[in-house]
């Protein structure tokens, strides 16, 4: 664990953010004991703040794979270091943690933060040039990037991948493009600019949204194994802590999907039950002052095994 105060003083910057459904969270949390929480995606530490002021003796750990993040938010929330604690950990093991059984709370805000969509450098925006990167853990030089991915695998893989990751209809057409490409593809706007001759103008405006928004959502899923990710994460979570409040913001359907099959499974298997019959989606308000917001699912479980 990287205690707050042992941290570098670069790396701060400002960026303006906030943070999904909060309120919705703290309000599951109120209802539920909360003196020890388990923020599995820190980000910009986003939840972690507003459970740190809002419950004013409760101990919180962040953990994020994404070293940036882990810096970022522990210093950020460096006024709150005797309750607040950060770790550089992906949450599908979780089960490692030596107290896991202890939290009464966790709690996943799925997917990539305004710091990683935000920096040129990150590569994960079809909005922004820069390297074609996508990794979440940067200083992770086991992980293949994104232009990796494309270089390395055939067309038949990129296609799979677009299709299982992206729901992306025209994968084949895009996947064949990239290997037929005379150049490599190693920036998200030379990515942009091939998926875009690749279809044709009246497509694209069938599109309704950005022409590459399903290609890159499929290669960050592919490159930080997402799904893989959170599948451990659900088959381990209740065999480790048999009393936790459980909840999972998620942005897209294959997310939102694994996470309402195993909160059934669960409950099914009696580990506890499900507190949200249907998903708790954001205020209209919410919405117009925050785009991300938009698609965001909200899942909870109570876990309550004897
Ligand atoms: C949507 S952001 C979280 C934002 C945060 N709730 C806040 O308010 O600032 C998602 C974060 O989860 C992290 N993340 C994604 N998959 C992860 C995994 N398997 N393990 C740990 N962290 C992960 C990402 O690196 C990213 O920082």
């Amino acid at each position: 664990m990287l205690p707050c105060f042992l941290l570098p003083e670069e790396g701060i910057l400002f960026m303006h953010h906030e943070p999904v459904m909060l309120n919705e969270v703290l309000a599951l949390m109120e209802n539920h004991s909360h003196s020890k929480i388990l923020d599995g995606t820190l980000g910009l530490g986003g939840y972690s703040e507003g459970i740190l002021k809002r419950f004013q003796s409760s101990q919180v750990l962040g953990i994020d794979r994404d070293s940036e993040a882990v810096k970022f938010s522990c210093q950020r929330l460096s006024e709150y270091s005797q309750r607040f604690t950060a770790l550089l950990k992906n949450f599908g093991a979780v089960s490692e943690l030596d107290d896991v059984a202890s939290y009464d709370v966790f709690v996943f805000d799925l997917g990539v933060s305004n710091m990683q969509i935000t920096i040129p450098e990150r590569g994960f925006s079809f909005n922004i040039d820069g390297p074609l990167d996508m990794r979440m853990n940067p200083d992770d030089d086991s992980c293949p990037s994104a232009a990796d991915v494309l270089r390395d695998s055939d067309a038949e893989t990129l296609t799979e991948i677009f299709r299982n990751y992206g729901e992306e209809r025209y994968a084949k057409q895009i996947a064949s493009a990239i290997k037929r490409s005379p150049v490599p593809i190693t920036t998200t706007y030379g990515l942009v600019e091939l998926i875009r001759k690749a279809l044709p103008q009246p497509v694209q405006r069938k599109m309704g949204t950005h022409p590459a928004r399903r290609i890159f959502q499929a290669l960050r899923i592919y490159v930080n194994n997402e799904a893989g990710e959170l599948e451990s994460l659900l088959k381990s979570l209740p065999e480790v802590n048999r009393t936790a409040l459980v909840i999972f913001v998620s942005y897209h359907s294959l997310e939102d999907r694994m996470v309402k099959h195993s909160f059934r499974q669960w409950q099914n298997e009696g580990f506890g039950k499900i507190i949200t019959r249907h998903p708790i989606t954001p205020s209209e308000d919410e919405i117009s002052r925050n785009y991300k917001a938009r698609s965001a699912k909200l899942r909870a479980f109570s876990l309550s095994m004897n």
